[in-house]
């Protein structure tokens, strides 16, 4: 079987698209490419079909992601047939999709940090109008619950 997952922060210019980026090196580095497909949104449409924030795509860079592809969308209904996984970075987020989400949706929507190892942070903060340190938390943040996540789908959907 196939499992596809879907990250939504607000913008799709910052942190969601740091969540796609991030998750798919790990994916493809563990020769899944063919079982899960990855794609982000955000909650508001302000940003559609610009590139990412200059400020994440310079910090993906320095860790070897390359964010400079992707273009943001706004989130939509339909994406609750078609994602198994539709991942919030923060609770704003959240309650944003529970308002979106079909009442029959059987799959899995919840925050992202649920999947991370730390407990310090429950939700990933937006680092839009803050310092450089901002993108570099958000990295740390997501590429920690990336790892727990691809562990969880790997235990749950493919054992
Ligand atoms: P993101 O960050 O939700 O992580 O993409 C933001 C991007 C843009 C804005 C706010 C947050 N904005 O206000 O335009």
């Amino acid at each position: 079987m196939s499992v596809k997952v879907l990250f939504v922060c607000l913008g799709n210019i910052c942190r969601s698209p740091t969540a796609e980026g991030v998750f798919q090196k790990l994916v493809t580095d563990a020769g899944l490419t063919k079982r899960i497909q990855i794609d982000s949104a955000g909650t508001a449409s302000w940003h559609q079909g610009r590139e990412p924030d200059p400020r994440t795509v310079a910090a993906a860079k320095r860790r070897n992601i390359d964010l400079s592809v992707l273009r943001a969308r706004a989130v939509k209904t339909s994406d609750f047939n078609e994602f198994d996984y539709v991942l919030a970075m923060d609770k704003n987020n959240l309650s944003d999709l529970q308002q979106l989400k079909p009442a029959d949706y059987a799959g899995h929507l919840g925050l992202f940090l649920a999947f991370g190892s730390q407990s310090e942070y429950l939700e990933v903060p937006d680092p839009y109008h803050g310092g450089s340190e901002g993108f570099e938390l958000v990295l740390d943040l997501v590429e920690d619950a990336a790892a727990g996540l691809l562990a969880s789908i790997q235990k749950n959907k493919f054992a």
